[in-house]
């Protein structure tokens, strides 16, 4: 009996040490975030600097928290530069000093607080009656697996009655028994109803904590605290008699509290990993304002949490961590402007709605891997709510695609448990289902569909369970760091584009253990007085375009990119030999102006050799603090010729009279006809001299072309569904694209000769990611390419304006160049140190 007390005493202190900081108290006290080297312990500098040390910052290797009274001072970073001047004026020698250890030291600052939306929600009107022998079955289904939930029948998400197969294609896996058991879903948010009759049952305390109100139990305390919950029955809410049922409805479901109220940094990395041993599957419904207008991304901590639960989360084979892919596409937001989404490390998920449409609120992006299900076309998913037994027939937005990808993955962890976060992603994209929807949907090196608005298609539970059953685990990551490619070269603005490339050899992809491809990264400086009228395209050795960036008509930052991360998942199964080019375009001709300073290429995937191949270094700001330094190499300058493009108008889906039908790509575009040769514009005079006589063609295999221009090609239409909450009436307002232009898939081809390809030797070195740390190398080619005609996005989305039904925020509009912005963190370790938090702004529920 005594040992059982005992054990139990031991069981909870255990459970406590999990989350042994005390709760902030940011009212009265100062926090700093600081990374030590082991040369001193972290109550030796506490000691030293005068200030509490209060625990390890979760499972961050060698991060601790301190706090003070608060003041106005930073006094961590006071006493290391305190030190720096006085070794200066060499009032102190070099010899060691405790301050010496510290690498990285932050300032707490609390966020804006959350700010969430209602527009996502439309009023449900559910069209037209089901047909009889469709229900049957599905009532059939319902007895053999004994669902009872009053809701399920309007659950159209998990079985349509109304448009045949629109649906999770996840009866099937039920009937197999596979229901998401042993697999635990966080849903990261603003609270989770635990009392709810729906969740109670597969609530998971362990996994559970509240960064808001700093306690145990995540339970929704503000009026409109309902999202998380609505996220969570989407997951795992019961087969019981309460609403409906969840898509991995015997999982485990935990909440961790975080939009309702404000948080730091600190809290947002401890949250975003939180029982990393416990959680499998992190769902983050959420992400900085979708307002067109917004680069932001995780500070330097949180990024450095989410690399941590990859490497060391469920047992080392990586948390799965699902993110909403963001309601801004009615105002032009692209999610690669997201740095949760467009890390490598999240599942970037997007929606459709019940008629496979796209919503128009579902932003595109080359960092979005799937779409899933959500509200449109008058109906929404219904799911539960707050409350003893409440259930809610509107939610919606990516908010909603978000978590039932994560339930499908729960599904996908009960039948293998041991797969690693990539062999998730793997799965999705070997699995996803591609459908009849115009897009920019380009065939890719695997011959798998990828579209920028639907990723590698829709998710296809069945499909993703049984390739689960068998599929060989992909071995552990490898990746390659090309050098900083300097261009430094006035962008031209319109049709034009500037093009720099780098050459990746297959000794380089050996050097790097690199097998094949999984995802691009390209980080890059571009300087610009109006960064919204940018737009950046990668294309790969063998022609798949991805498009990083698009113009965003409400973008008005005087800013370029700062060290920002676009990254792409196009290029998946792609070996990466060859030439890949970056394209910079001023989109817009106007009194904005800009230049390319400088970009790198990252690229990621399967290693060749497993047992010697090492994880990647904790993310620092220093990773990117070489590109300042000036390489011997010549720029090269070429002209790049475009055929004229041409415009085809095709047919129209029948329920969409307007919405145009982009084409598929053909499989053999004819190459355009050479344009004469322009002389370089800005070209180095020793790279024109060399240049002549070693013309080189590049002939990318097909591609639909879509892009910067694709705002171009994309059909606006789309319906918004105004909620008038406060009147109950709902007006509907169908907004229809006037313009049907459409390029055909060959306007994107061109020839350009090359005007130097100066061997690269010098500026392989340092290639291989593994040691490519602080390697740099030469610049390459900076090449003049004459795009298409790009159009006025304003133009386009002009007539919308006034159907958005929600004001940009202000606060939307803050960015923070210094911190924010930078996708590779930008607060470095060693010397350099920052004060505050790493990304500014507010999460929006999405
Ligand atoms: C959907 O599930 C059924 C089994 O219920 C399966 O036969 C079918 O192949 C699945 N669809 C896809 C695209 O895998
Ligand atoms: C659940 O997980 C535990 C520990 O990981 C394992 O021992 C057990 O066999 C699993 N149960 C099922 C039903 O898979």
């Amino acid at each position: 009996m005594r040992g059982l007390i005992f054990w139990n005493l031991f069981a909870a202190t255990c459970v406590v040490s999990a989350n042994s900081l005390p709760p902030r108290n940011y009212d009265t006290h100062d926090y700093y975030a600081v990374h030590l080297s082991p040369s001193i312990s972290p109550s030796d500098l506490a000691a030293h600097l005068g200030v509490t040390y209060e625990g390890k910052i979760g499972e961050i290797a060698d991060h601790y928290l301190f706090k003070t009274l608060k003041q106005d001072n930073d006094v961590v970073q006071d006493a290391v530069e305190d030190l720096k001047r006085r070794r200066r004026k060499r009032e102190l020698g070099s010899e060691a000093h405790p301050l010496d250890a510290v690498r990285f030291n932050q300032k707490q600052k609390l966020k804006p607080r959350m700010w969430k939306r209602s527009r996502i929600e439309p009023l449900t009107q559910r069209a037209g009656p089901p047909k009889g022998d469709v229900m049957a079955q599905q009532r059939e289904i319902a007895n053999s697996l004994d669902i009872k939930d009053p809701i399920f029948n309007d659950q159209w998400h998990l079985f349509n009655t109304q448009i045949q197969g629109n649906d999770l294609n996840i009866t099937g896996v039920w009937l197999e028994g596979i229901t998401g058991r042993n697999a635990t879903v966080c849903i990261v948010d603003d609270g989770l109803d635990m009392d709810s009759d729906d969740l109670k049952d597969n609530y998971f305390a362990q996994g559970s904590y509240d960064f808001n109100d700093h306690v145990d139990a995540p339970k929704p305390r503000l009026a409109d605290d309902r999202h998380g919950t609505r996220c969570a029955g989407e997951v795992a809410a019961g087969r019981n008699n309460a609403c409906g049922v969840g898509v991995a409805y015997n999982s485990r479901i935990s909440g961790v509290r975080i939009l309702s109220g404000d948080i730091s940094d600190v809290d947002e990395a401890l949250a975003i990993n939180y029982e990393l041993q416990l959680n499998d599957i992190y769902s983050c419904s959420w992400g900085p304002p979708d307002d067109g207008r917004t680069m932001q991304g995780p500070g330097i901590l949180i990024e450095r949490a989410m690399v941590t639960a990859v490497q060391q989360g469920r047992g080392g084979k990586g948390s799965i961590y699902v993110f909403a892919a963001g309601n801004g596409a009615a105002s032009d937001d692209n999610c690669n402007f997201d740095g949760y989404t467009n890390s490598i490390y999240s599942v970037t998920v997007g929606a459709i709605d019940r008629k496979n449409l796209h919503p128009y609120y579902s932003e595109q992006c080359s960092a979005q891997l799937v779409v899933t299900y959500s509200s449109g076309s008058s109906d929404a998913i219904h799911t539960t709510d707050i409350g003893t037994n409440t259930c809610t027939s509107s939610h919606g937005g990516t908010s909603a695609a978000g978590p039932l990808a994560s339930g499908i993955y729960a599904l996908v962890l009960e039948v293998r448990p041991e797969v690693t976060w990539r062999d998730i992603q793997w799965l999705t994209v070997m699995t996803a289902v591609p459908f009849d929807q115009p897009s920019d949907w380009q065939t890719t090196k695997i011959g798998k569909s990828y579209s920028h608005q639907f990723g590698y298609g829709k998710l296809d539970a069945y499909a993703i369970v049984e390739a689960a059953k068998t599929w060989e685990l992909v071995k552990p990551q490898a990746w390659l760091y090309s050098p900083w490619m300097h261009v430094k070269q006035e962008i031209p603005q319109g049709d034009t584009g500037l093009a720099s490339t780098f050459d990746v050899t297959e000794q380089d992809l050996k050097n790097a253990n690199l097998e094949r491809l999984e995802h691009i990264t390209v980080t890059m400086n571009v300087e610009h007085t109006r960064r919204g009228d940018l737009s950046v395209e990668l294309r790969s050795p063998t022609g798949v375009v991805s498009h990083l960036s698009t113009a965003r008509r409400d973008d008005e930052a005087h800013a370029g990119y700062v060290d920002w991360t676009f990254m792409t998942v196009a290029h998946w199964g792609e070996s990466g030999v060859g030439k890949w080019t970056v394209i910079v375009k001023d989109t817009k001709v106007n009194e904005h102006k800009g230049t390319f300073t400088d970009w790198r290429l990252r690229l990621w995937g399967e290693c060749i050799d497993p047992t010697i191949q090492g994880l990647r270094p904790i993310p620092s700001a220093s990773d990117d603090d070489d590109h300042d330094v000036t390489t011997s190499a010549a720029v090269h300058t070429t002209t790049v010729s475009i055929p004229t493009p041409t415009e085809t108008v095709t047919s129209n889906p029948t329920d969409h009279i307007d919405r145009p039908v982009n084409q598929k790509p053909t499989e053999t575009p004819l190459p355009s006809s050479t344009m004469p040769f322009e002389p370089p514009v800005t070209a180095a005079p020793e790279a024109s001299a060399s240049a002549t006589g070693i013309p080189e063609s590049f002939l990318p295999s097909p591609f639909p072309t879509f892009g910067v221009s694709k705002r171009t090609q994309i059909w606006i239409y789309g319906s918004l569904a105004l909620i008038l909450i406060f009147c109950g009436s709902l007006a509907i307002y169908l907004f229809l694209a006037r313009r049907k232009r459409l390029r055909n898939a060959s306007r994107d081809d061109y020839e350009f000769e090359m005007l130097d390809d100066v061997d690269d030797d010098e500026a392989r070195q340092g290639l291989n990611g593994a040691a490519a740390g602080g390697k740099r190398g030469k610049r390459r080619a900076g090449e003049l390419y004459d795009a298409f005609a790009g159009e006025s996005d304003e133009e386009l989305f002009s007539d919308e304006e006034e159907y958005r039904d929600e004001k940009p925020e202000r606060e939307g509009g803050v960015y923070d160049e210094k911190r924010g912005l930078r996708g590779e963190g930008s607060i470095s370790d060693g010397d350099e140190t920052a004060s505050g938090s790493g990304s500014g702004g507010s999460r929006r529920l999405r």
